[in-house]
């Protein structure tokens, strides 16, 4: 069966500052949290960092050369707030900011779309040490400054100004879980830098606005899955609706309703109160399109662990494992489902107008090599591909407005405490010569942006 997206289909790539550019101390750029986490002994997978990643600060024009060729659309990256503000506030580092005006030119040169994110986990290491971070709701108003000296450097070219990279993933896996930098491990600290970051937002989406040289799109971009219960018993659903809540909810809420799950749950409320402050919530309710990344499902079932969420997280059998996650394509239908039903049908109904939705990431792990041809014949990633774009097609065929898609990642890179391992890239990247291979699934990629849809084959 063929199936084809709407005209106008945004297909894009995606990746990230950190994991790709090296060039760590290079130009003035000041640390981040990320260079002193990876630079820790055990704290990365075989000690690995983003020193040099795959050198995109200097290969970046070979890059665009290559998404161009593969007929990329749009190319989201991130910017790093260290070579912007080397400390996070104050004086502004022209070299840094003169890199992403390169950059934005070099995409427009070449008929790709640039969309720069302000934030992708690498907090200048200055504002980590000086209050705690994005446990600090000073943060909050640093960042809202720093969107500013973007915005009015970029925004006569860029359309889109994304504020966020996941936040829940900045705020949990950073400082409740411990696994990404700063290495925080409090349940308070995670939930507190959790409505700071989306504070952050609320006050970046002001500040875009009130200096943008033309009018810009602000988006964000957020880790959602679909939460199962582990079985049909009311204490298993009662624990995948409040993990929906606590991780979905804690960011679409404030987002789309102006409201927050944290405020409601008894589990949290007395937690929430004493961080929320009258009229945040209003504040953050402040977008025009909504990025949705999505890899996999979570199936949960009650739990005295993970206070306060009291659910745990089981591991489904049946269906393939890549080396990080279920494969589980129905959830990207059920995912985007849900959001449009929860919230788009319900605001439209009243005539509100509701953001833009896309899906800003979605991409496998698969464990490529040259082969002696010289090719990657990453055969995986295209069925993943595949299965997942099918799901997505589904969900516009059943009304959900979908505007583009982007996959992750353009290129292998540094997966964060997971270090090279896992290879996400429509290219092969030899990390020894830096040598840059186009993969089989980036031909089939390009080929399905052409013909702006693909066979399933079924
Ligand atoms: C997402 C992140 C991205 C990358 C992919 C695999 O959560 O946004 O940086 O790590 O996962």
């Amino acid at each position: 069966m063929r199936i084809t997206f709407p005209p106008d289909f945004i297909w894009g790539v995606a990746a990230s500052a950190y994991q790709i550019e090296g060039a760590w101390n290079e130009d003035g750029k000041g640390p981040s949290i990320w260079d002193t986490f990876s630079h820790i002994p055990g704290k990365v997978v075989k000690n690995q960092n983003g020193d040099i990643a795959i050198d995109h600060y200097h290969r970046w024009q070979e890059d665009l050369d290559l998404m161009r060729s593969l007929n990329v659309k749009s190319y989201r990256f991130s910017i790093a707030w260290t070579r912007i503000l080397p400390a996070g506030r104050g004086a502004v580092n022209s070299p840094g900011l003169d890199f992403y005006d390169r950059l934005v030119d070099g995409c427009l040169a070449r008929g790709i779309d640039p969309v720069p994110c302000l934030f992708h986990y690498d907090l200048p290491q200055a504002l980590q040490d000086d209050g705690g971070g994005w446990k600090n709701r000073d943060t909050a108003y640093r960042f809202a400054d720093y969107a500013r000296v973007v915005t009015e450097r970029l925004s006569d070219r860029v359309k889109i100004i994304m504020t966020h990279n996941e936040p829940w993933v900045t705020a949990i896996a950073g400082y409740l879980m411990g696994i990404h930098a700063p290495g925080g491990k409090n349940p308070y600290n995670g939930l507190k830098a959790a409505h700071h970051v989306m504070l952050s937002h609320g006050l970046a989406a002001e500040a875009i606005r009130a200096s943008a040289l033309k009018p810009v799109k602000v988006g964000i971009t957020l880790n959602l899955s679909p939460f199962y219960p582990a079985t049909d018993s009311s204490r298993d659903i009662q624990a995948a609706e409040d993990a929906h809540a606590m991780i979905n909810r804690v960011a679409l809420d404030p987002l789309l309703l102006g409201t927050t799950p944290l405020m409601e749950n008894w589990k949290t409320r007395w937690l929430a109160t004493t961080f929320i402050k009258e009229g945040d919530l209003e504040k953050i309710k402040n977008l025009d399109l909504l990025g949705v990344n999505y890899y996999s499902r979570n199936v949960m079932k009650f739990s005295l662990k993970n206070v306060p969420l009291f659910s745990e997280e089981v591991k489904p059998v049946g269906n393939e494992y890549s080396e990080m996650w279920e494969i589980y394509p129905p959830g990207m239908f059920t995912l985007l489902k849900r959001i449009w039903d929860d919230y788009y049908i319900p605001a439209q109904a009243k005539g509100i107008r509701m953001p833009e939705l896309m899906v800003t990431e979605n991409g496998v792990p698969v464990p490529d090599t040259l082969d002696a041809d010289g090719h990657v014949h990453d055969e995986r990633r295209i069925r993943y591909l595949r299965d997942h774009l099918a799901q997505v097609h589904k969900a516009t065929q059943a009304g959900v407005d979908i505007k583009g898609y982007y996959v992750w990642s353009f290129a292998d890179n540094f997966e964060w405490n997971l270090g090279y391992g896992p290879r996400f890239g429509l290219i092969h990247v030899d990390y020894e010569s830096l040598k840059r291979t186009i993969k089989d699934s980036g031909n089939w990629y390009s080929n399905v942006i052409i013909e702006n849809g693909f066979d399933t084959g079924g």
